[in-house]
């Protein structure tokens, strides 16, 4: 499998008889990304963000008119990653669709965090299942992130990768015995669950002749208001115990001495979410339940406020909470205990970092609908499809000046009417060929895609540091399908 040549190859730049030479990006670069910067006196236009129907925005939307990013549309009307052009990426690589990250917007998303951390003592632990690309974990890893998992696998990886096992933690409603096992013997923090996650810790901490660290996950019941596929945190859901449950764990925790010791208190309201006083109620609640479960003589330091910020997908300015605005709502929270703060980010550290770059096959109307019918599907991805959820889209290049503005549905080729990336969005009329982008691209996506109608996963590319081009994973392949069934 492509995954397995990946880990042998350190350095999966392009290869050198490769020699396409990348137009830069003519805008003063130093404005957004120092580290490559070709100024001239150009002044940068955002028209990324106005290029589209943004009627759907569900967010009071205040123009914010420094909207920064590392996606950006110039004044020649190309899209740049940083400071390369993303057709002429498109042009010069040898399959699409396929993922295109920026390393430094990575970085940059990590710098956010840990400024506003600054003061506390505390765990970034980055959400393995939001991407799963081993180079960007090596990438948070040597950022000094810890990692969340919610396999056994996604802890092999992470293991694998370098992250401290004390810096990760391992949750989950369904955890198997067997990679509670591989957790204890790491020595990972594990979140219990329930009744019988509590249970088979127990037994996998006699299996591994491990004490394990564990958290209580408590069901705060606060509506994070946000798509009922990624709310968690209420009273319904299938995630951790509910609250008039707590002194049953507790007393089953003090049973197991041998076996248990528990650190903290753990809640993920879900994700998406774009008020910060949602995060403020929970962790008001948690620091409660941190209260009463100290006053029975636990000596408990952590206090792990899950992930769940949201971004902005509909680039249409709104303004929204940063990690700052987060940490911010529950700092004096956190000092006022003496807690140590874990958080959980998946998609705020990674959406924003990346597209999936599509070429379009061909543009169809049937009855009243028009179609831009692209290379790329819910097979790579799927959120639109899922979640109906929004990405923003938009055309890598100028469109010639007599092309029509109209309003597409853009789909993929899959044999399935759910196949959609975008519906309803105004664009030019694109010639075929023409370059189409699907942007904040780098959580759910590649992690969740298929090989549905033997589309076999896209490679991924990423922009590094000194504004050069290097393939971070390879294409799947017809024949690593062929693979699964050799010697049957
Ligand atoms: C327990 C837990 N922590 C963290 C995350 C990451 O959430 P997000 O990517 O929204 O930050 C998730 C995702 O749903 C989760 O289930």
């Amino acid at each position: 499998m492509a995954g397995t040549h990946l880990l042998s190859h350190h350095s999966c730049s392009l290869p050198k008889t490769h020699n396409h030479s990348f137009t830069k990006n003519p805008l003063p670069q130093n404005l957004l990304f120092p580290l490559k910067s070709k100024p001239t006196n150009k002044p940068r236009v955002l028209r990324a963000v106005i290029s589209q129907n943004t009627a759907k925005t569900p967010l009071e939307t205040t123009k914010n008119t420094h909207f920064h990013h590392c996606f950006s549309k110039s004044e020649d009307g190309y899209l740049y990653c940083e400071g390369l052009r993303v057709d002429e990426i498109m042009e010069s690589v040898e399959k699409r669709p396929f993922y295109l990250y920026s390393k430094p917007q990575i970085t940059r998303n990590v710098e956010a965090y840990k400024n506003a951390l600054e003061g506390l003592t505390s765990i970034i632990g980055y959400a393995i299942k939001a991407n799963n690309n081993y180079k960007i974990l090596e990438h948070l890893k040597n950022l000094g992130c810890g990692a969340v998992l919610v396999s056994g696998n996604e802890l092999k990886l992470a293991l694998r990768a370098g992250f401290d096992p004390t810096r990760c933690i391992f949750n989950g409603n369904g955890k198997i015995l067997e990679d509670l096992v591989l957790a204890a013997e790491a020595g990972v923090f594990v979140n219990i669950d329930s009744e019988f996650d509590l249970e088979n810790i127990v037994a996998a901490a006699r299996i591994a002749g491990k004490r394990v660290n564990v958290l209580l996950r408590i069901n705060p019941d606060v509506d994070p208001q946000v798509h009922p596929y990624v709310a968690t945190g209420n009273k319904n859901s299938k995630f951790g115990i509910r609250n008039e449950k707590l002194q049953w764990f507790l007393d089953a925790v003090k049973e197991h001495p041998v076996e248990l010791k528990l650190v903290g208190a753990h809640c993920h309201l879900g994700s998406t979410i774009t008020k910060v006083d949602i995060f403020r109620d929970a962790a008001t609640i948690m620091v409660n339940y941190i209260d009463e479960i100290r006053a029975q003589g636990f000596e408990i330091d952590y206090l792990n406020i899950g992930g769940g910020l949201g971004i902005d997908y509909y680039h249409a300015g709104a303004i929204l909470p940063k990690p700052r605005d987060l940490i911010d709502t529950v700092r004096e929270l956190v000092l006022s205990r003496g807690l140590k703060l874990i958080i959980e980010p998946g998609r705020s550290l990674i959406a924003n970092t990346c597209c999936l770059v599509n070429r379009v096959t061909g543009v169809k109307t049937n009855g009243s609908k028009n179609f831009i019918v692209i290379d790329g599907s819910m097979a790579e991805l799927i959120r639109p499809s899922l979640y109906d959820a929004y990405q923003h889209i938009e055309l890598v290049s100028p469109a010639p000046a007599n092309a029509e503005i109209a309003t597409f549905d853009v789909v993929g080729p899959v044999c399935e009417s759910a196949d959609f990336l975008g519906k309803g969005r105004e664009l030019p009329t694109p010639a075929k060929g023409t370059g189409l982008v699907v942007h904040d691209a780098g959580a759910y996506c590649m992690s969740m895609a298929s090989t549905y109608n033997l589309k076999m996963r896209p490679p991924e590319y990423w922009v590094e540091d000194d504004g050069s081009l290097s393939k971070i994973r390879h294409g799947e392949t017809f024949e690593d399908h062929i693979r699964f069934f050799e010697g049957l």
